[in-house]
C-alpha cells in the first residue's frame, strides 16, 4: 500500500506539534500527509524526527518536544501495525512501548530513515532483537528506573493472592459482606515463609529485599549465581526444578525468550508445594494459563497474583472467574515518578544515540 493512502487510512488523528491548531488538535488527512512527505523531503529541519508511539507524562513529552521534531499520539490510540509501519517510514526514531509490536515483518518494512527504537520498557520481547540488528536499527530499553514500582506491585500480588485481597473486596463491593466468623476468609500468611524468585534480575533482586521484610527466605534461579553482596544470603538453585519445589511462594521476573515461554506449565506447577501461591509481573508468556486454571481450580495451587496476562489487554475471561486470583492490569511500572523516569532514561538512550555515543541501555 502507499504511503499516501496509509495516511489517510490510520493517521487522521494524529497531531504534528509543528502544525497544531489551538482548537483542533485533530489535523485533516491531508495536512498531515503534507506534513510528513514535507518532512521526508527534509527541508530546512535540523531537529530529529521523533515519533512517540503513546500519550506519556507531560515532562517527558516536553522534553521531547523541546529537543526533537516530534509526533505525539494525544489520543494515546493504540496503531495497527499498518500505521505504525507508515508513521514510522518519515521518522529518524521511534519510542515505543511495549504495546507497539516490531516483528520482523514489521521491521522489514520500516524503510531506511529509522535508526533507533528506543522503547519505553525494560521488557523488548515486543521488539525482534535480530532483526532490528540485522536491518541495523538500534534497540534500547528503561532498566533500573522501574525495578521498585514493579517490586511495589509484586508484593501486592503475592499479599492480594495469599489473603483473599480480591475475594474480600469485591464482597464488600457487592454489598455482600453479612457474615464473620475465626473460620471467615481464612488465607495463607507469608511471614516466614519460603520466596522463590525467578530471574534474579534489578526486578527480582529488589523484590526480594521487599520479601526479607516479612521475613521470607529468598530461594532463586537465575542464568548466573549473583556474587555475595548482592545474593544476601538468598539460596541459590541452579535448576528451575529445584527452586520450584521450595517455593511457597513463587514469583517470576525472567525475561521472555524461546527458553522462558511456558515455564510455568501443567509439569512445573506440580512441582510447587501444595497451597503454593504464583505471582507474575513479568510477562503473561512465561505462563501456560490453561495449566495454571487448571491448578487453581483443583486447589493445588492456593492462589495466583497476577499483572500480566497472554492476551492484554483484556486478560483471560476464565482465569479472571475463579475466586483465588487477585489481578491487575499491567501496572507494575505504572507510578508517577517511574514514569517520568522511564521517558528521561528513553529520552536519554535517543540523545546520547544522536550525539554519536553509545546509548546507555543498548540491547540491539
Ligand atoms: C516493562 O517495562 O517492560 C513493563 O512491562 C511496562 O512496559
Amino acid at each position: 500500500m502507499e504511503l499516501d493512502s496509509l495516511i489517510s487510512q490510520h493517521q487522521s488523528d494524529w497531531t504534528d506539534t509543528k502544525n497544531r491548531q489551538p482548537n483542533d488538535i485533530k489535523l485533516t488527512t491531508e495536512v498531515a500527509a503534507a506534513a510528513i512527505v514535507y518532512k521526508m523531503q527534509e527541508g530546512p529541519m535540523v531537529k530529529r524526527r521523533l515519533l512517540i508511539a503513546r500519550k506519556l507524562r507531560d515532562a517527558v513529552e516536553a522534553r521531547a518536544a523541546h529537543d526533537y521534531d516530534v509526533i505525539l499520539n494525544p489520543h494515546d490510540r493504540l496503531m495497527s501495525t499498518e500505521a505504525l509501519i507508515a508513521a514510522c517510514q518519515g521518522v529518524d526514531a521511534v519510542l515505543p512501548c511495549h504495546s507497539e509490536q516490531f516483528s520482523a515483518e514489521v521491521i522489514a518494512a520500516l524503510g531506511p530513515r529509522l535508526k533507533i527504537i528506543a522503547n519505553h520498557s525494560v521488557g523488548t520481547d515486543h521488539v525482534d532483537l535480530a532483526a532490528a540488528e540485522a536491518a541495523g536499527i538500534v534497540v534500547t530499553n528503561t532498566p533500573d528506573v522501574l525495578s521498585d514500582a514493579t517490586a511495589e506491585i509484586a508484593i501486592l500480588c503475592m499479599l492480594g493472592a495469599a489473603r483473599r485481597g480480591a475475594e474480600g473486596h469485591e464482597m464488600i463491593r457487592a454489598g455482600k459482606w453479612d457474615f464473620w466468623s475465626p473460620a471467615f476468609m481464612v488465607g495463607k500468611q507469608v511471614t516466614g515463609k519460603r520466596f522463590g524468585v525467578l530471574g534474579m534480575g534489578r526486578v527480582g533482586q529488589v523484590t526480594a529485599d521487599r520479601a526479607r521484610g516479612f521475613g521470607m527466605q529468598i530461594h532463586y534461579h537465575n542464568r548466573t549465581r549473583l556474587p555475595a553482596q548482592l545474593e544476601k544470603g538468598a539460596v541459590f538453585h541452579t535448576d528451575v526444578d529445584s527452586l520450584l519445589a521450595v517455593s511457597d511462594v513463587l514469583s517470576l521476573h525472567c525475561p521472555t525468550t524461546p527458553a522462558t515461554v511456558g515455564i510455568i506449565n501443567a509439569r512445573t506447577l506440580a512441582l510447587l508445594p501444595a497451597g503454593a501461591v504464583l505471582v507474575n509481573t513479568a510477562r503473561g508468556a512465561l505462563v501456560d494459563e490453561p495449566a495454571l486454571i487448571a491448578a487453581l481450580q483443583s486447589g493445588r495451587i492456593f492462589a495466583a497474583g497476577l499483572d500480566v496476562f497472554q492476551t492484554e489487554p483484556g486478560g483471560n475471561p476464565t482465569l479472571s472467574a475463579l475466586p483465588n486470583v487477585f489481578l491487575l492490569p499491567h501496572i507494575g511500572s505504572a507510578t508517577e515518578q517511574t514514569r517520568d523516569a522511564m521517558g528521561f532514561r528513553a529520552l536519554d538512550n535517543l540523545d546520547a544515540f544522536f550525539a554519536g555515543k553509545p546509548p546507555g541501555d543498548r540491547v540491539a
